[in-house]
């Protein structure tokens, strides 16, 4: 069998034990292919909105044999994904951007009994102030370092209960509580861009103001985490 990097390795623990997966934007299926060989769960759907990367799916499924766990599926986001086929949804390796709109489209996600493990590339402070915003807790989030580069799992789920988004919780969410290298390095990277982008305000604007401040916030919430 074949291994998982670090941050698929992040969204396999999240997975619940002997439950059913959907893994939206799957690619190669790795992460649904390594937990049915592990005896994890107990089916997955492997998702893509595009055939090729389908085709890499089930070029992994056929090679480890993993047929009769995992299917694949050629859908965008969860559209054409049976509820009764999904109790934890990954969805890992797209923009931030995207999640949201794949999630605010997919009412049967507002559900306690579902799982999001959501891995976001880019603008994961857009998706974390919609879960915020929109009923959804983030009751676990972790960070790892994969090919010296730095990334967050979050794993949520609905409650209904509208919650406050402050901007620095939307820029390192849970992690700012964490001491581990693995969060510390997150929140460095995400001060170094805020400060890169920062530059390019002029100084006593209104946004830079707020940039600056943002960035202030941040490195006390830095600072609490090295103690
Ligand atoms: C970078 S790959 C991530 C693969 C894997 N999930 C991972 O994290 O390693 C992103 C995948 O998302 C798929 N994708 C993009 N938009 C999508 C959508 N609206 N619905 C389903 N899949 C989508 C792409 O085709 C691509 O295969």
């Amino acid at each position: 069998m074949f291994s998982l990097d670090e941050r698929l390795s992040l969204c396999a623990e999240m997975v619940r034990d002997g439950v059913k997966i959907a893994d939206i934007g799957t690619d190669h299926a790795y992460l649904p292919v390594w937990l049915a060989k592990e005896g994890r769960i107990s089916s997955a759907v492997a998702a893509d909105v595009r055939q090729g990367p389908l085709e890499n799916a089930l070029r992994t499924i056929n090679a480890y044999n993993a047929g009769e766990k995992v299917r694949t599926v050629l859908s965008d986001g969860l559209d054409m994904i049976p509820e009764k086929e999904a109790d934890d949804i990954i969805m890992a390796g797209m923009g931030g951007e995207l999640i949201v709109k794949l999630i605010d489209r997919t009412p049967w996600l507002r559900d306690k009994s579902k799982h999001l493990i959501l891995q976001p590339m880019t603008r994961a402070d857009v998706l974390r102030r919609y879960l915020c915003e929109n009923g959804f807790e983030i009751s676990k989030e972790k960070a790892c370092i994969s090919c010296h580069k730095s990334y967050s799992v979050m794993l949520c789920i609905f409650d209904g209960k509208k919650r406050e988004c402050t901007d620095e919780y939307a820029y390192i969410g849970c992690l700012g509580s964490d001491k581990s290298v693995e969060a510390r390095r997150y929140a460095a990277v995400i001060l170094g861009k805020l400060e890169k982008k920062s530059r390019g305000f002029e100084e006593g604007t209104k946004e830079y103001k707020e940039i600056k401040a943002l960035i202030h916030k941040l490195l006390e919430i830095t600072e609490e985490m090295s103690e």
